[in-house]
């Protein structure tokens, strides 16, 4: 069968990569990808929210799976577009409906969700400019820090961490009266701040039936020592140290099957991934948030470790028979880490030639495209995000090292990258 991927990140080269395995997959295309995808399949010059064209390289391209990597396309009914066209309605899409994607694209939403069906998690509140004056007096009240969020997407910048009352009050007033993250920032949900470590998890479901993936560990923070600016992530491991059966126990118990029971109750049509960020202590975890689509780096340090042929996962999912699917995991350890554009998160430049780029995958490691564009016969830089340098050990000092090492032979102006990711375990 023909598949298309849609997004352009390590993430999305990391699904190709994976799902070009399978004997299953004939001819591979993404939309619209970057260098390393054009190494395994047909790159299509086509953004991700634009439906009508996805549809018709679908159709022409004969299409029989489409795979979305981010959440926006989803978050904007792309499974509900082809449910609801009749020439494509055949196209099976892998992802949640446009009203189960409300758990990523709302976090008021996602909170009422998991309230309702008893998933633990933050005690909070929300607010739009109704309810503005009230808003200040629960700041005024609440104990420190306190979280507010953006309710709706905000490319990873609409949750702020606030140590003092004024701070808080000044930033709810910019979200709600300024705009400060747009139409994203017109409901805030404000919460209680949680202890402990965190860590993911990420569940394969068919709206009835789910797998348990590999749990993994991300390092958002730009510098060493998770030090300096936010960013989409810097790093990754799997498997998580502090994981364990108890800990799993109650992760299934508690939250994962409460929220799949909860989706059907709710009659929320859901076929695809669940990435669950949590906090963890004393081997219990409350969840901070859902995301209706894998990480990225998360997704390049889980998706080696799956010894699955991942089409097929792929088809239970949209058949409904997740349910005889067995996972198998590999227990090597896997250690991803990012190198960035100069300026990263900030502003930086595109445009620089990344020399050393052909470096044969072998049994250590993996490099995975993120933000490169081939031009002529150069790989130049092409995002903030530029390169997934996957290392495989047996713990993770190994495989960190392994992975720095690969991006040692590898250079383009302005490369950073953290050589500590994983550090806390080592
Ligand atoms: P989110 O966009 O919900 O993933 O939040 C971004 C990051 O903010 C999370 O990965 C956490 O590090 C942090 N965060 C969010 N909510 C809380 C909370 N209630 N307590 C502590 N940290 C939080
Ligand atoms: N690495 C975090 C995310 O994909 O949202």
């Amino acid at each position: 069968m023909n598949i298309l991927i849609l997004g352009s990140g390590g993430r999305e080269h990391a699904f190709a990569w994976k799902i070009k395995q399978s004997p299953l997959c004939e001819h591979l295309y993404i939309a619209p990808g970057n260098a390393g995808t054009a190494q395994l399949g047909t790159n299509l010059n086509i953004a991700v929210n634009d439906f009508e064209s996805i549809a018709t390289a679908a159709l022409l391209h004969q299409i029989t799976l489409v795979f979305v990597g981010p959440e926006a396309p989803l978050v904007h009914g792309i499974v509900d577009y082809f449910l609801n066209t009749p020439c494509i309605a055949h196209i099976k899409v892998i992802g949640p409906s446009k009203a189960a994607a409300q758990l990523e694209g709302s976090k008021a939403f996602s909170k009422a969700f998991m309230q309702r069906h008893g998933v633990p998690t933050a005690a909070y509140k929300e607010f739009t400019a109704v309810n503005f004056i009230d808003g200040l007096d629960y700041l005024t009240k609440h104990s420190l820090p306190v979280v507010l969020k953006a309710d709706g997407l905000a490319a990873g910048k609409g949750v702020l961490i606030c140590n003092s009352v004024a701070e808080a009050q000044a930033e709810f007033e910019l979200m709600l009266k300024q705009s400060k993250f747009g139409e994203a920032s017109r409901k805030v949900v404000v919460e209680e701040f949680l202890q402990g470590i965190e860590m993911s998890v990420f569940v394969l479901t068919d709206g009835k039936n789910y797998v348990l993936l590999p749990e993994a560990k991300d390092y958002k923070r730009i510098g060493e020592g998770d030090t300096g600016l936010n960013t989409g992530g810097m790093g990754a491991v799997s498997p998580v140290p502090f994981m364990n059966e108890v800990l799993k126990k109650n992760i299934i118990q508690t939250i994962v099957e409460p929220t799949i029971a909860g989706l059907q109750i709710d009659n929320l049509p859901y076929k695809g991934f669940i990435f669950i960020g949590l906090m963890v202590q004393n081997n219990e975890a409350i969840v901070i948030e859902y995301n209706c689509r894998m990480g990225d780096p998360e997704t390049e340090v889980v998706l080696p470790r799956i010894e699955n042929d991942f089409v097929e996962m792929l088809l239970a999912t949209t058949n409904q028979t997740l349910n005889s699917t067995s996972l198998h995991t590999s227990s090597q350890t896997v250690v991803a880490t990012v190198a960035v554009s100069g300026g990263y998160p900030g502003h930086f430049v595109k445009g620089f030639a990344i020399e050393a780029i052909n470096i044969e995958n072998d049994k250590n490691s993996l490099l995975f495209h993120a933000g490169t564009l081939q031009s002529d016969n150069a790989v130049i830089t092409n995002g903030g995000r530029v390169l997934v340098s996957v290392g495989f050990g047996d713990n993770i000092a190994d495989a960190q090292k392994k992975s720095e090492a690969q991006l040692s032979k590898i250079h383009y102006e302005g490369i950073s990258y953290r050589r500590d990711i994983g550090y806390e375990f080592m």
